[in-house]
């Protein structure tokens, strides 16, 4: 199972603060926004990733994350030159995805959740097993904002549409996609949108005329919070303070969780918790490491 963060775009709508830096490397309280992303995938188990982002922001992700190992991570990055699209993903990770299964999220897009990680799970193996593609939706109150999907009483999908202006369901696709072997053959086939997109939405659409899209539907007491806007960045900043000040965790700590699933030993975990130095989330990492911290915690 290969995965792929597509980090680019333009962040305009967050200007001045991303005219020198990428959205997705913006602070979303303690950590950067990538982050959050990177966690997602892993907690699915997913080791082997491609960062695809802006020419410009490259570079600093790669100085951010190297080359993986500190994650216990194989880490992969490539450029998109403009933003053509969701689906261009899959063209320009073609030879990183090869004849693998994949999954895709968006480098702004923050879940956090009971049972994400078993949901994570259940839609790699519904990709690589059945070669059924997985989309996940959440109930919103402004869907002609997203795409979004309608399902029968059984829950099948029964149609995916991108913003529409009349929406006929308030379920949203959120930017976290499982495809099976293929993808990119049939990312090929996907024809630019009227505003000239490559869009995920038309991917989703063939997998489901050919009966092979699922979904799986966030409950309400699930998070997915947006980092598109001023106020929406802000407001995904102070849900992860709040949780991680009663709660005493910290949300997406990537090399907690490669430490936690066995991908990194103790040591590695030090080291990086020096890298950090003694700010808060270097000290958690030092916790951890020391075993000052609940291991049973679920
Ligand atoms: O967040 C979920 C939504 O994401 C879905 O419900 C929609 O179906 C999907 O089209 C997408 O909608 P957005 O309007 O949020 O897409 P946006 O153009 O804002 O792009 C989402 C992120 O991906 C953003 O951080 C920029 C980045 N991006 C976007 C495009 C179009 C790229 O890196 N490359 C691109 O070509």
């Amino acid at each position: 199972m290969k995965g792929v963060i597509l980090a680019g775009g333009a962040g305009t709508r967050l200007y001045p603060l991303t005219i020198v830096t990428s959205k997705q490397l913006l602070p979303v309280y303690d950590k950067p926004m990538i982050f959050y992303p990177l966690s997602t995938l892993m907690l699915g188990g997913i080791r082997d990733i491609l960062i695809i982002t802006t020419p410009e922001d490259n570079e600093s992700f790669r100085r951010l994350l190297g080359d993986g190992s500190a994650f216990g991570l194989r880490l992969r990055y490539a450029v998109q030159q403009s933003p053509r699209g969701l689906a261009e993903a899959f063209l320009i990770g073609a030879d990183f995805i090869g004849d693998d299964a994949c999954a895709m999220i968006l480098g702004d897009n923050i879940f956090y959740g009971n049972n994400f990680s078993r949901m994570l799970k259940d839609a790699c193996e519904n990709a690589e097993d059945n070669g059924h593609a997985t989309v996940f939706g959440y109930y919103v109150k402004d869907p002609e904002r997203f795409g979004i999907m309608t399902f029968d009483e059984q829950g099948n999908v029964t149609s995916v549409e991108e913003k529409p202006a009349e929406p006929r369901s308030n379920y949203a696709v959120t930017g976290l996609y499982f495809y099976p072997k293929g993808v990119s053959e049939m990312a090929r086939r996907v024809e630019p949108s009227g505003r000239g997109e490559l869009e995920i939405t038309s991917l989703n659409e063939m997998y489901l005329n050919e009966g092979r899209l699922d979904a799986c539907i966030f409950g309400r007491g699930f998070a997915w919070l947006d980092t598109g806007t001023i106020e929406s960045l802000i407001d995904a900043a102070e849900f992860v303070k709040m949780v991680e000040e009663r709660q005493g965790i910290k949300i997406s700590a990537p090399e907690e969780i490669a430490y936690r699933n066995g991908w990194i030993d103790k040591q590695m975990l030090l080291s990086s918790a020096e890298r950090y130095g003694r700010s808060p989330y270097g000290e958690h990492l030092k916790a951890v490491a020391e075993g000052r911290y609940y291991s049973n915690i679920k």
